[in-house]
């Protein structure tokens, strides 16, 4: 019998520890729910264990924050009990932001520390318990975000720092110059799923294995186009995944999740609906540990061709 409550693992050694499952709110300005329904929804994820929320400053044209903000304004006992991560880095055009002109990337310390206060603000919380540079910035100097992290460390205003979409090398040139000041980044977040399988393959999972820092994956459903997608692609991992499925016993969804939780890096999918069926289906993936025959048969599915 699987449970419905998704255990905790911890990002790297030293933490942090977050829910192995992480609820995305990128879409939540889209589910336009009340301050009462967004309140219930959170409730319901911390009921089924899963405590990570998955921000970032631009989400919903940078409103989602606050309206995740305002449900925990009323009820801020849940803060404690939760994990926060936001992002930064982005600038897009927006009314929100009348002064950005053209959409581009700022990692410099003045935009990252602004970036981290306005999510603070947004999110009506003290501090973040993650954040990330959102993603790599050709303009990036590492000693200068190495000092804003530094900063805003010593502030008690963000806990851990880490990045997203950064390829290898970029994250050891972020790594080695935050570790010359006795920090270390905790996690990549990228793109991973069955019809997004770049990660497996460029070195990224190798390093974070490597590394013992865990990654976080983002679109595990690759937003839904694996169910929703009329491509030879899709068709062919959705017939298999009917046929795991009735195998197991287990939803579509639930055999995808476990199809990337198997993946030896001890990867975090964030979970992008708003529906708790799916996300309660992927906190069952937690304990459903697939065969390598079951893995390699999505992988062929997916690739269209067998292992070389
Ligand atoms: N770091 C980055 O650059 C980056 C980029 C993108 C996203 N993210 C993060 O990753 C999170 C997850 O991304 P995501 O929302 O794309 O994840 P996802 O879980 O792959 O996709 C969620 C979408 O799939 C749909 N879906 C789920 N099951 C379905 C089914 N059986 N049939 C049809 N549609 C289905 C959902 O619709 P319903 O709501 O109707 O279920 C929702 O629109 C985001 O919220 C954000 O926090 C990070």
């Amino acid at each position: 019998m699987l449970m419905d409550v998704s255990p905790r693992i911890s990002l790297t050694s030293q933490g942090p520890e977050f829910s192995r499952i992480v609820y995305g709110m990128w879409r939540l300005n889209e589910w336009s729910l009340s301050v009462c329904e967004r309140q219930e929804l959170i409730e319901a994820a911390l009921e089924l264990g899963v405590t990570s929320f998955d921000h970032a400053d631009i989400y919903g044209g940078y409103q989602s924050e606050e309206l995740f903000g305002e449900a925990l304004a009323a009820a801020p006992h849940l803060r404690k009990h939760m994990q926060l991560v936001s992002k930064c880095g982005i600038k897009l055009i927006s009314s929100r932001r009348p002064e950005h002109r053209l959409k581009s990337y700022d990692t410099s310390f003045s935009h990252i520390v602004a970036s981290a206060e306005s999510s603070l603000r947004a999110l009506r919380t003290e501090y973040l318990d993650l954040l990330l540079i959102h993603r790599p910035d050709p303009l990036m100097d590492a000693d200068e975000v190495a000092r804003a992290f530094m900063v805003l460390r010593q502030e008690g205003k963000v806990r851990h720092f880490g990045v997203s979409n950064f390829s290898p090398a970029q994250f050891s040139l972020l790594q080695d110059r935050l570790a010359a000041n006795g920090m270390t980044l905790v996690t990549n977040q990228v793109e991973c799923s069955l019809l997004h399988l770049a990660p497996v393959y460029d070195g990224t999972f190798d390093q974070a294995q490597q590394l013992k820092c865990a990654p976080i994956l983002w679109s595990p459903l690759a937003g839904g186009s694996i169910f929703t997608d009329s491509g030879p692609v899709a068709k062919r991992i959705r017939e298999s995944l009917t046929r795991i499925g009735e195998q197991l016993g287990e939803s579509a969804t639930t055999v995808l999740m476990a199809w990337l939780l198997a993946l030896p890096c001890q990867p975090l999918p964030i979970v992008g609906s708003r529906r708790l069926d799916v996300l309660r289906e992927s906190v069952r993936a937690c304990q459903l540990a697939i065969t390598k025959d079951h893995w390699f048969e999505l992988l062929l599915s997916a690739q269209g061709s067998e292992v070389p």
